[in-house]
């Protein structure tokens, strides 16, 4: 049995469909089943009159505290499916449910909500505002998921020192070496405790000694914060640490055993 297969708790009944939601749209309790489950997803698009076929049928279930991870070819449909996890675009055909709501069917405002409360992104070119200082960045997550002001220095400063950042908290951006920035959009992503943490290729642009702290502060959120990751790269050393390893070949995942 797959080792991610084997972390779906024991009580964990199949309920995406039914899951709760509180009336701002914000997540409901926990619930048993997967965080994000994607069903039969076909991506296509219009390219110069032809019809490119991206996604071909992908079947995916991401659990809480998972760390999975997508790896595959330049091209072969990564970022394209993780863009649909997150809701940044919706599938040309199957279904997606994050914590029970259905992304496939939801426009855009309603799946914009969700993503700014409940889901942090990590893009491998760092996404932080240039003129704001690594606390500010941070901060600014907080803002625009509607967290309390009276919440915000304590958890911005555990997220800044979690990442080894403590002394930096007000560097700019362009006052930070490149691993550090990375480590600000880091904090950024998991100040709004959101429950799916999606890294494109996040550690692309470090050294290997730079990659392997990035994946321990990664551990390190996996273990203390309730949220699962789901990361692209194309390192091998990297894979070792994940639960389970999705290959994309050509817009379908191979089973790599
Ligand atoms: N909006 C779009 N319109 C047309 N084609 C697209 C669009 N987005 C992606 N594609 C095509 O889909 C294919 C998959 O792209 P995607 O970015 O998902 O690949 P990837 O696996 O993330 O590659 P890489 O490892 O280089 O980041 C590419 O051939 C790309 O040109
Ligand atoms: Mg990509």
């Amino acid at each position: 049995m797959p080792v991610w297969l084997r972390r779906k708790p024991a009580t964990a009944s199949d309920n995406a469909g039914t899951a709760r939601e509180t009336p701002n749209g914000a997540p409901a309790a926990e619930t048993d089943g997967p965080l994000l489950s994607v069903r039969g997803v076909e991506r296509s698009f219009d390219v110069g009159g032809a019809r490119l076929r991206v996604l071909k049928g992908i079947n995916l279930e991401l659990f809480p505290k998972q760390l999975v991870m997508l790896k595959g070819r330049s091209g072969s449909g990564k970022t394209t499916l993780m863009n649909l996890m997150g809701g940044l675009d919706v599938p040309t055909e199957g279904t997606i449910h994050f914590r029970g709501r259905p992304f496939h069917e939801w426009n855009d405002d309603r799946r914009t909500e969700v993503r700014r409360r409940d889901i942090g992104f990590i893009f491998q070119a760092f996404a932080l505002m240039p003129l704001l200082s690594a606390y500010e960045n941070v901060e600014l997550s907080l803002r625009m998921a509607g967290v309390p002001r009276s919440e915000w220095k304590p958890r911005v400063t555990y997220c800044l020192e979690m990442v080894g950042l403590g002394k930096r908290m007000s560097h700019r951006p362009f006052e930070l070496s490149g691993g550090e920035q990375q480590r600000v959009a880091i904090a950024k992503a998991i100040a709004h405790r959101p429950s799916l943490l999606l890294a494109d290729e996040p550690t692309a642009e470090l050294d290997s000694q730079m990659a392997a702290q990035i994946m321990n502060v990664f551990r390190e959120i996996v273990r203390t914060e309730n949220v699962s990751i789901c990361m692209t790269t194309h390192d091998p050393t990297i894979m070792e640490v994940a639960d389970h390893v999705y290959e994309m070949v050509d817009g379908v995942f191979v089973d790599n055993g």
